[in-house]
Formats: C-alpha cells, sequence, structure tokens
C-alpha cells in the first residue's frame, strides 16, 4: 500500500498534491513545520480532507523517526524558500542554502534511513552547476544531495507554476502570461520541443505529474524535465 509524505504541504503545489492523493483514497501524512504560524489552519484544513498532520521538527532523527512510524512508503519534496520570505522573515533562516538545499538533503537522508521506496524531489527547470542566479545553483546541489543519500529518487524539473494562490505572486503570474504568449507564437513557428519545454503549468497538473513520476518504477534515478510532466 503506498503512504504519501508531503513535505512543503502548506505550499502551492504540496497543497494540490495533498488533496490530490486524498481524491484517489491515497494515506496521505502533510508535513507542517512546527513553527508554522497557521498550524490550526492547516490541521483543520488536512484532517478535513482525511489526510494526516505531521509536525516533526527538521531533525534527521526525528524525520527518520516519523516515516518509520508512519509506514511512508513515498516522500514527496516540495519545499522552497523566496526572496520574499528571506526579506520577511530573515536572510539566514531563510536563505536558498538552508531551505532550498538543506531541507531536501535531510529528508533525502532520512527516507534513506527509513527505507522508504522512493524520493520525488521538486526542483525546477534550469537547474545547474553553472546556472544562472543562485536559486538555481543551489537547486542543482539540493539535487546532488537528493541523489547521494542512498534513497530510490525521482526529480522533477518543472517550468513556472501559476494559478490561484492564496497569496497571489503578480511578478510569477505576469511572467507566466508573458512566457506563454511568447511560446505560443514560437509554437505556431514550429518551435515546440522549446515551446513545450517552458510553457508554464499548474499547481494541480504538476501535483498530478509528480504522483504518476513517484509510481512509475521506469523513472528510478531519472531527472524528468518540463516537457516530459505533462498529462
Ligand atoms: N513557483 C514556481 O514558478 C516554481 C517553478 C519551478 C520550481 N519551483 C519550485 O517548486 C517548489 C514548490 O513551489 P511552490 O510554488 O509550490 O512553493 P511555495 O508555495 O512557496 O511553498 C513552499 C513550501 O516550502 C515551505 N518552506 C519555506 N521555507 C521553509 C522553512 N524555512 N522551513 C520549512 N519549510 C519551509 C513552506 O512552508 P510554510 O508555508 O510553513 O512557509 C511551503 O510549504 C519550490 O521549492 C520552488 O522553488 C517553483
Amino acid at each position: 500500500m503506498t503512504v504519501a509524505f508531503v513535505a512543503g504541504a502548506t505550499g502551492f503545489t504540496g497543497k494540490a498534491l495533498v488533496a490530490l492523493l486524498r481524491e484517489r483514497g491515497t494515506p496521505a501524512v502533510a508535513h507542517v513545520r512546527p513553527d508554522s504560524r497557521d498550524l490550526q489552519h492547516w490541521q483543520a484544513l488536512f484532517a478535513g480532507q482525511g489526510a494526516q498532520v505531521d509536525t516533526a521538527p527538521w531533525q534527521l532523527e526525528a524525520m527518520t523517526q516519523t516515516l518509520k512510524a508512519r509506514g511512508v512508503t513515498h516522500v514527496f519534496c516540495c519545499v522552497g524558500t523566496t526572496q520574499a520570505r528571506m526579506k520577511a522573515h530573515g536572510a539566514a533562516q531563510n536563505s536558498y542554502e538552508a531551505v532550498d538545499y538543506a531541507l531536501p538533503k535531510l529528508l533525502a537522508q532520512a527516507a534513506a534511513a527509513a527505507g522508504v521506496q522512493r524520493f520525488v524531489y521538486l526542483s525546477s527547470l534550469g537547474a545547474g552547476p553553472n546556472a544562472k542566479g543562485a536559486y538555481l545553483q543551489w537547486r542543482y546541489k539540493a539535487e546532488q544531495a537528493v541523489q547521494a543519500a542512498g534513497v530510490p529518487f525521482t526529480i522533477a524539473r518543472p517550468s513556472i507554476i501559476t494559478g490561484q494562490r492564496d497569496q497571489p505572486r503578480v511578478a510569477e503570474a505576469v511572467a507566466g502570461k508573458v512566457l506563454d504568449g511568447a511560446l505560443g507564437l514560437l509554437g505556431m513557428l514550429g518551435a515546440t520541443t522549446l515551446h513545450n519545454r517552458y510553457k508554464s503549468t499548474s499547481d494541480a497538473r504538476l501535483a498530478a505529474a509528480l504522483l504518476r513520476l513517484a509510481l512509475d518504477p521506469a523513472l528510478v534515478g531519472q531527472v524528468v524535465l518540463s516537457e516530459d510532466l505533462g498529462e
């Protein structure tokens, strides 16, 4: 039986993934950080969907124990910070290194120690050793850490994620529209590979893709690019 654990369950993609898992009747554990300001809200929301809520601290031993105790078979890592979070809640605790790199690394190591069947890491298109910008470089380092952890993994690299967020991100929505418009034109001109790679996705489409990746035995050890994340 599949038992899914979603880290970053309170985020745009993680929330859609927990909802999808429960719609399909899959046992799901929604991880909410213990210091969440909205813990009661998340507990009520996820309990209403029939998901369990887990507030294990981000520590290797605690995460390993909680994955074991809950019989988790599949872990989805959907955590990540933003420049806005760094400005609002402190640059050091919310840096790309502290969140986008350190948390997936810790969780992958815990998943390996707990004998989890699959670890799906939500990375980003453009991640690479020579990528432009700290965000994509730390994403790549996180991918490397996931691969080194010793757990069967699959890494997803989506393009921009758009849709109705609880707290709208104007720049992201505009970027998605502009990008899709330009790519639509390129698609008409025959540049379909470019179009398929960079076109935006939605939280629900991405959640469905992550679930499909997790259950496909052929995708162990694979990095899946945005154009292969579609239905
Ligand atoms: N948005 C895009 O266009 C896009 C494109 C490609 C890839 N991605 C990547 O995909 C991932 C998911 O994106 P998203 O838009 O769904 O993210 P999101 O809505 O910003 O959610 C981020 C999640 O990470 C958690 N988190 C952030 N800082 C944390 C910290 N210091 N400690 C523990 N948890 C923390 C948040 O928890 P709280 O709610 O408790 O803060 C939340 O659950 C991100 O990592 C992002 O980099 C995003």
